[in-house]
């Protein structure tokens, strides 16, 4: 495998007939799914949602059931003040336009539907959020996955990877920034040169910002093209609400009018999960920093764990979103049976195919914005796990 370059034999051979397999003793994933989070006791590292938060946002959500404000229909793009809170977060001001959807996956797909045609291609990564590039399959003509697991490109897409991907019927750049699931990001220069590319070839950049708030730094495409940028907002990771589906995209007006056009749920987003939203962007400055601060230590205390164990390592870190990816391919164990150990011992994780169909035989996925006590948790039994498989 050569980084940053896939032929198109070897891009059918690994995109088309891939099947995802169910985890070990059941028939379909839901089902999986369903067990891991009915049991209470489950240690929540298989998905990059956060288990941190305070009070805050549930009273906001509480109230509204409460006064039974479920009764009534939402307004269709969701509710003023939220609107103008996310461009204030962002720093963006009203010439930009949020449309609000059920989570950022509405916003992706939506945005996917609207703009892409059956000839155009999309750039985006290996590792990467792969719902992603799955739902562009469904609207473009292809999809180039770009072979980033390496350190010669930092384990991301860079704009050098980019243009070498790039041909005349590119019409789309997916970038995930903060990555999941390594956890990359980039710096105000290199946002700047993916603006320029956009801009240049007149083409669309998906910047997908559903982990910025773990970020030590964060910029904008949007700054710098703003004609060409469509930002994916989530309220899953940083504000703690995965389970309310509530996510957006900002962009120009001439863009959002034109993803309107592909809307189905035009009666509006989940009141509940708009006035937990309102309340987490009120008051986030109360809370963020010691969620971030709690992610630092727990990311410092996996750190420690791995570096005590021969054959294991991170290859990016610190990771700038809640979650890192530990590489285990010099112990020869498969990631999914090491998922399956850990699951035994309450620990929910996840093997690397679920975010690369390249490299997943090489990692497992562990997000760490839970409470320490977790962590350290994991920290005792994840030697031994590669120690008891290691013999195997
Ligand atoms: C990069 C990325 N985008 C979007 C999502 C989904 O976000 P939401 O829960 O807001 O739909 C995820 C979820 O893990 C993700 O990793």
């Amino acid at each position: 495998m050569v980084v940053g370059k896939i032929n198109d034999d070897e891009f059918k051979k690994k995109y088309d007939k891939i099947e995802r397999v169910p985890p070990a003793g059941y028939d379909n994933a839901n089902d999986f799914f369903e067990d891991v989070f009915m049991d209470k006791d489950m240690v929540w590292m298989g998905q990059n949602t956060n288990h941190l938060h305070g009070d805050m946002i549930a009273d906001m959500m509480a109230k509204s059931v409460m006064d039974k404000e479920f009764c009534k229909y939402p307004p269709p793009e969701g509710f003023s003040e939220l609107k103008e809170l996310i461009l204030d977060d962002l720093g963006l001001d009203d010439s930009f336009r949020v449309f609000l959807t059920a989570g950022a996956t509405e916003s992706l797909y939506l945005s996917m539907n609207a703009l892409l045609d059956s000839s155009d291609n999309v750039i985006t990564s290996d590792p990467g959020y792969l719902i992603i590039g799955s739902f562009a399959e469904r609207f473009a003509d292809k999809v180039i996955y770009v072979p980033i697991y390496s350190g010669e490109n930092d384990y991301k897409l860079t704009p050098d990877l980019v243009r070498e991907n790039m041909d005349e019927n590119t019409r789309m750049i997916v970038l995930i920034d903060p990555l999941n699931p390594l956890g990359t990001a980039y710096s105000e220069e290199e946002i700047k040169e993916f603006a320029r590319i956009a801009r240049d070839n007149d083409i669309y950049l998906i910047h997908d910002i559903t982990y910025k708030d773990f970020a030590r730094e964060h910029y904008l495409v949007a700054d710098y093209a703003p004609e060409n940028t469509l930002t994916i907002y989530s309220f899953s990771k940083i504000f703690g609400m995965a389970g309310e589906r509530i996510g957006g995209v900002v962009s120009t007006s001439r863009i959002i009018d034109q993803i309107k056009n592909v809307v189905i749920n035009d009666l509006g987003v989940n009141i509940i999960a708009q006035e937990g939203a309102i309340a987490g962007l009120k008051t986030k400055d109360s809370w963020i920093d010691e969620i971030r601060d709690i992610t630092v230590k727990n990311q410092e205390l996996i750190k420690e764990t791995v570096d005590g164990i021969d054959g294991v390592f991170l290859p990016v870190f610190p990771s700038d979103a809640n979650m890192m990816v530990i590489d285990v391919s010099q112990t020869g164990i498969n990631p999914k049976e090491l998922s399956e150990y850990l699951l035994k011992y309450k620990i929910f994780t996840r093997e690397g195919d679920y975010t690369s169909r390249l490299f997943g035989d090489r990692y497992l996925r562990v997000s760490f914005s839970i409470p320490t006590s977790e962590v350290e948790l994991f920290c005792r039994e994840f030697p031994q796990a590669i120690e008891a498989l290691r013999k195997k």
